[in-house]
């Protein structure tokens, strides 16, 4: 039985649901171009920002047990002016996958002119990553996510500037999950990305030091645990928005995809099992999404999107949310 795969996310169409996140595995266009020819249905660049980062000293990242990962890199990345010249080589190899070109600012003005650069380097997609600090007006690093105001000036401002669909990642800590996808719909998202990560710690037993090389000794932490949680900032921001939603943060097979899209995820962003198992893995992935539904006789994978909160009350349960 042949199955279809693909999926719709707004006026996009990605062969399946499967992307590659933004993160080191995207840190190039030809390392971009390595996912896309493994099968993903789309493929993001890492974070580019205006001028090249170093990012954080080393460790950046610590491996943990249970497929998930600590990392601290404070975005390095080799600035959007050598990544697009980069771009120009490669562009044309990626085909039959989309390309999402994430980017950051410290200011709303250089988040603006970098979604322009994006668009011209041909983003089929622009991440905006508001998990990295700005500049407040006081001139004090401050987080996009805490000013919900700023953050829907933020997304306005890109939204009138390009033309090319809008997707943006939030990390959904200390309960404010649905009220930034909220204010990301409402100010023209074209899709939300709920990343349930929380910030996390590793000690080394012999010395007492975090394990981590950044001056707060603390990081993002994301693969396969994540992935219950991530289950049910999904199903709860899919109740609360129109928009389409994009899961990220623990998924590790093929069958973690389908669960996301029954929670009602239209695709999944995941980078962690790839750092562990490489590229080749895509293809398992692929190859288990379609055993799932050849033996159940589905012939659509959107077929599956949403089912899950038929099963839920309409209103979310608020008892996590401010
Ligand atoms: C080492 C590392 C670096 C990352 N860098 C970025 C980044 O630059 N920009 C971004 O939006 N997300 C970044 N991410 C987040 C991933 O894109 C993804 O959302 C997250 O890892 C959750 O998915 P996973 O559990 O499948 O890894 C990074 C993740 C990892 C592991």
């Amino acid at each position: 039985m042949a199955v279809d795969l693909s999926v719709h996310i707004g006026n996009i169409v990605l062969r399946n649901p499967i992307i590659l996140g933004p993160g080191p595995l995207g840190r190039r266009p030809t390392s971009m171009r390595r996912f896309a020819e493994a099968g993903c249905g789309a493929v993001a660049s890492k974070t580019l920002s205006s001028q090249p980062w170093k990012g954080n000293p080393e460790p950046k990242r610590v491996r943990l047990p249970y497929g998930a990962l600590l990392n601290a890199e404070g975005a390095p990345n080799i600035g959007i002016r050598a990544f697009s010249e980069q771009m120009k080589k490669t562009r044309s190899e990626i085909r039959d996958c989309k390309v999402i070109v994430s980017v950051v600012g410290k200011t709303i003005e250089e988040f603006v002119s970098m979604a322009v650069e994006a668009g011209k380097m041909g983003a089929d997609i622009i991440d905006l990553d508001i998990t990295c600090p700005n500049v407040s007006d006081k001139g004090e690093i401050d987080s996009w996510q805490k000013d919900l105001g700023l953050l829907e000036r933020l997304v306005r401002s890109v939204r009138r500037a390009v033309k090319v669909p809008l997707w943006i990642k939030f990390i959904s800590a200390y309960g404010t999950l649905l009220s930034i996808a909220k204010t990301l719909e409402k100010a023209g998202a074209d899709a939300v990305v709920p990343f349930v990560s929380i910030g996390a710690m590793a000690i080394d037993p012999e010395t007492g030091r975090p394990l981590l090389g950044c001056r707060q000794g603390v990081g993002v932490l994301t693969g396969a645990p994540l992935k219950h949680a991530e289950l049910k900032a999904v199903a709860d921001v899919c109740r609360t928005v129109n928009v389409p939603v994009i899961a990220t943060g623990g998924c590790s097979s093929g069958s973690d995809v389908i669960e996301f899209l029954l929670a009602g995820a239209r695709a999944v962003e995941t980078h962690t099992v790839f750092m562990y198992e490489g590229v080749g893995y895509v293809e398992r992935m692929i190859a288990e999404m379609r055993e799932y539904l050849e033996k159940r006789g589905i012939p659509r994978i959107e077929d599956l999107v949403g089912r899950t909160p038929e099963y839920l009350p309409k209103e979310t349960f608020t008892f996590w949310y401010r």
